[in-house]
């Protein structure tokens, strides 16, 4: 493909750090050359030098939210340009996106059932055979019983509870304006709503983020959850504050933190880390391959390589006003490859994931 050779060039006398030259490397695959270094195991690591079209997208329905969780960009109220998602604009990144997707996550930075138009996105998901998910807060308001159905027949296919906590004192601590009652009430009816109707999906789930003010309420949460007969997911809460770390954030291998079978099930695309077993760069704390395997969307087209870095010096293009392979084969998604594989062009290039706002390098996660 001409666009890619533009990008990848096969000759470069750049230098990498372990003494080879890129046309050294370029004798071995991506793969091979990964796995040589890094003594990753697995053959099917993305390929790192010639991406192909990702198949899992998110794209975030808007960044408002009426919580304010004070580890949130949204939920601190940063100063950054906020709306919702409409019609036409789903449509044209639908357009350009729907040929390659087969799962998209229709949240990033806020409140997905804020939008109006939500059941519109995943009844047109569902119509392209685009398998669909979302987080929620589920403390917008009490759903009706008409509004349940509306929800569980529009065509999305998994949704997952943000309950962190089963007390409102615990759950409210990170959960700020959160009603932990109507988050209940809510889960409970989709449930009920659900089986009554006789549907097979969407999957519904609890996500509780573990930190120092709900550490103890994991055994009555999970008791709640069999009540309401949804499946329950303990992940570590980020927290930039140290003061809110959970005992579990010293013990990561602690049974509690093990990802349920069923996730892998609901998320059929996401990539599962054993896929490589050290990061890609020295400087990062964890492996990411995101930048070669998913992209990130905004409320306003605005393309990401993670859900975790945001605001206009790290975008890297815009799925509105752009072209797709503009954005996904352009120069500032190279930039972040080169720097996560290690070889490419030089590595003095900026990127986002050079940056230091790439929070794998920080400790706290
Ligand atoms: C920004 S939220 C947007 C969706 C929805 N408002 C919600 O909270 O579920 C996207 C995901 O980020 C998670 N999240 C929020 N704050 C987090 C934190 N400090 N650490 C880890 N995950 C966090 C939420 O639980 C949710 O799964
Ligand atoms: S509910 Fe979600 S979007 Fe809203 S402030 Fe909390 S984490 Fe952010
Ligand atoms: S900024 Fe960090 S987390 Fe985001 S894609 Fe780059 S390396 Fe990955």
């Amino acid at each position: 493909m001409k666009i890619l050779s533009k990008i990848f060039p096969k000759k470069s006398d750049c230098t990498l750090n372990n003494g080879k030259t890129i046309t050294e490397m370029e004798q071995k695959t991506p793969a091979e050359s990964i796995k040589a270094r890094y003594n990753a195991t697995h053959d099917d690591f993305p390929d790192i030098k010639n991406p192909k079209y990702p198949e899992f997208y998110w794209l975030d329905l808007g960044n408002l939210c009426n919580l304010r969780c004070p580890f949130c960009q949204t939920g601190k109220n940063l100063p950054l340009k906020r709306g919702f998602l409409n019609r036409s604009n789903f449509d044209i990144i639908l357009d350009k996106i729907g040929k390659h997707a087969k799962f998209i996550s229709l949240i990033n930075w806020g409140e997905p059932f804020l939008n109006k138009d939500l059941l519109y996105f995943f009844s047109r998901c569902e119509k392209l055979g685009i398998r669909t998910h979302i987080d929620s807060n589920l403390s917008f308001a009490f759903l009706s019983k008409q509004e349940a159905e509306e929800i569980v027949t529009s065509g999305i296919d998994v949704i997952l509870g943000s309950i962190d906590g089963a007390t409102q004192e615990g759950y409210s601590k990170y959960r700020v304006k959160g009603n932990l009652d109507m988050v209940l009430q809510n889960l409970r009816l989709l449930r009920l709503t659900r089986d009554e109707l006789g549907l097979d999906k969407p999957f519904l789930g609890w996500s509780f983020l573990i930190n120092k003010f709900n550490e103890d309420e994991i055994d009555q949460a999970t008791a709640m959850a069999d009540d309401i007969g949804v499946d329950i997911w303990f992940k570590l809460l980020s927290c930039e504050d140290p003061s809110w770390r959970s005992k579990y954030h010293d013990t990561p291998d602690h049974p509690v933190l093990k990802v349920p079978e069923w996730v892998a099930r609901v998320y059929p695309i996401g990539l599962p880390e054993s896929l490589v077993t050290q990061p890609l760069h020295s400087e990062l704390t964890c492996v990411c391959y995101q930048p070669f395997s998913s992209m990130i969307i905004n409320w306003n087209g605005d393309v990401y390589p993670c859900c975790v870095v945001f605001g206009d010096n790290y975008k890297l293009g815009n799925l509105i006003t752009q072209e797709f392979d503009e954005v996904w084969f352009g120069e500032k998604y190279e930039n972040s490859r080169a720097f996560l594989r290690h070889y490419g062009p030089p590595q003095t290039e900026k990127s986002v994931c050079r940056d230091e706002s790439c929070p794998l390098k920080k400790k706290s996660l």
